[in-house]
């Protein structure tokens, strides 16, 4: 049974079909309220969240199932000492499907090797984020029509943000998209990125450390928080975590129609008076990523 532990496991085709029943379900909730019924989702979350894991379980509530889990490693036997493999070995025995979140690249990885059921990355380390890219995807569709002729302004740790590495590898399937790369240099994205999708793809790119001077040519400002949780030496961080912060002046250049996107948690890269700005999308984003996330458990399900 197919598991979604990178952005890379969905074709092209997959991750459209995944948006047009998201707007479905957005159309018509009703239709979806019992596809679910008697099935179990588990969320194994050994790393702290809000929107993913909450949004994995509203979006299964909202399917008519059911939903177990833990929000914490040390409320399970990984405290213990347990390993990842025996962790969803045994929770097979309970779910139809895992979503799973960990602070070790390839965790999701090695569980879908011993489960025999779904398993969906929720976020490993600083690597990927998959649901967090359809989220992000199924935004910008409704937002712009389109993932065609957008240049995307991708700002802050881009080093250590793991939704902007599959946001990169989703987009670049598109034509006529263009990066801005704009962090400090500390933070820029990592070589394996940009030689293995922008390079290998020949996707047009620039690399700044200008936030500023950037926004005029933006169709998308995509801002990301520093992730404190990432770094090895807390100097580093605090010398580096307010690099940028979008502020209403700043947008005075950007265009009407740019949207502000960022995955949140915020800490201090948007100011809150940019949230009445009708440019700001950063909670649609949220909202949107209950309905993709339905679309893929229904998916992977095999639910019709
Ligand atoms: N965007 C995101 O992954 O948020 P959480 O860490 O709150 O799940």
């Amino acid at each position: 049974m197919k598991s979604v532990i990178d952005i890379l496991d969905l074709s092209t085709d997959e991750i459209e079909e995944l948006i047009s029943v998201a707007c479905d379900i957005i159309e018509n909730p009703d239709k979806y309220a019992e596809k679910c019924r008697r099935k179990k989702l588990a969320t194994l979350f050994f790393e702290p969240s809000t929107r993913t894991r909450l949004s994995f379980e509203a979006a299964m509530y909202e399917l008519g199932g059911n939903v177990i889990g833990f929000s914490a490693a040390n409320n399970s036997s990984a405290a213990k000492g347990e390993s990842v493999s025996d962790t969803v070995r045994t929770v097979s025995c309970y779910a139809d499907i895992i979503a799973m979140r960990h602070p070790k690249e390839g965790a999701p990885m090695v569980a879908s090797m011993a489960a025999d059921i779904p398993i969906i990355n929720a976020g490993d380390g600083g690597h990927n984020h998959p649901t967090q890219t359809l989220a992000d995807l199924l935004t910008i569709f409704r937002e712009k029509g389109s993932f065609e002729n957008l240049t995307v302004g991708l700002c802050g740790d881009l080093k250590f943000g793991r939704t902007v590495h599959s946001l990169i590898n989703a987009l670049s399937r598109y034509s006529g998209i263009k990066f801005v790369l704009i962090s400090p240099d500390e933070l820029k994205l990592p070589d394996y990125v940009t030689n293995n999708v922008l390079i290998k793809k020949n996707i047009p790119y620039e690399v700044t450390t200008d936030l500023v001077g950037s926004i005029p040519e933006l169709d998308i400002l995509y801002m990301t928080r520093v992730q404190r949780e990432r770094f090895f030496n807390e100097q580093d961080y605090i010398r580096l975590k307010d690099s940028y912060i979008l502020t209403p002046d700043k947008l005075e250049t950007a265009k009407k129609d740019l949207s502000i996107m960022h995955p949140l948690p915020r800490v201090n890269e948007i100011s809150v008076a940019v949230d009445s700005d009708p440019r700001a999308c950063y909670f649609k984003q949220v909202l949107n990523g209950k309905y993709i996330r339905m679309a893929l458990i229904l998916k992977l399900l095999g639910v019709e």
